[in-house]
């Protein structure tokens, strides 16, 4: 049955040194409780190989982007088997400001699953629609759009490797977070579309994070809805005691 996991996502957040010392703290927070949950940190990847250094199997880590080539000249770009070489486990790919600020389309995407893939990196892909979408109806064809585009040339086996992150746009660092039923209505079509295709087995083992303005106070609520099953988090990831009140969420 799939996993409930919490991940953080860094972002373009703290200097080497503030990061090692966050990714000790959550380490050293992780280890004095039962987590009911998997826990990552995505950070950026200056960072990798020092916070790899530091902490514990317990802790997963992860990058929040790899390159779309596996080696060669890209300059200032970091390819998946460099990623992999750190430590890391995970990567991010797809998240909207990738998208949105850099141009990342559904076609560069799928490259850069099978590249992650190809390395044994688990991805957390994200989808999510803008608020023009949600305000005009259009949001459940988007997300199943994203997903089909990028995603559904995968087996099954390999599609089964994946998490996935339901992240609406306008949710993310504005403060405000979806409701738990528009959580659970979309994550509940998500998981219908990945059933539609790959079958309900591979539906029903799936990791569906939600992830936008989520924090200690509402993470419960959402994560009990039954389809949500757990989180991707911004800001909140950030201070190790808000990162641990949403870990303790479950
Ligand atoms: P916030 O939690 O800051 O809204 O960010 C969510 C996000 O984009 C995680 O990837």
């Amino acid at each position: 049955m799939r996993k409930n996991i919490v991940a953080g996502n860094w972002k373009m957040n703290t200097t080497l040194a503030e990061g090692v010392g966050l990714a000790k703290d959550v380490n050293e927070a992780l280890k004095g409780i039962d987590a009911k949950c998997d826990v990552v940190i995505c950070v950026p990847f200056t960072h990798l190989a020092s916070v790899a250094g530091v902490i514990d199997s317990k802790l997963g880590l992860g990058a929040e982007n790899c390159a779309d080539h596996v080696k060669g000249a890209y300059t200032g770009e970091v390819s998946a088997p460099m990623v992999a070489s750190t430590g890391a486990k995970y990567v991010i790919l797809g998240h909207s400001e990738r998208r949105q600020y850099y141009g990342e389309t559904s076609e560069i995407l799928k490259t850069k699953v099978n590249l992650a893939l190809a390395e044994n990196l688990t991805p957390i892909f994200c989808i999510g629609e803008v608020l023009e979408e949600r305000e005009n109806g259009t949001f459940l064809d988007v997300v199943t759009k994203q997903i089909e585009e990028a995603l559904f040339d995968l087996s099954a086996e390999e599609f089964g490797k994946l998490i996935l992150a339901y992240e609406p746009v306008w949710a993310i660092g504005t403060g405000k977070t979806a409701t738990a039923e528009q959580a659970e209505e979309m994550h509940a079509h998500i998981r219908g579309v990945i059933a539609g295709k790959y079958g309900q087995e591979v539906a029903d083992n799936c990791s569906i994070l939600y992830g936008g303005s989520c924090k200690p106070s509402n993470a419960k609520e959402i994560f009990e809805k039954p389809n949500v099953d757990g989180g991707l988090i911004g800001g909140a990831a950030l201070d190790c005691a808000s990162f641990m009140g949403i870990v303790t969420a479950f």
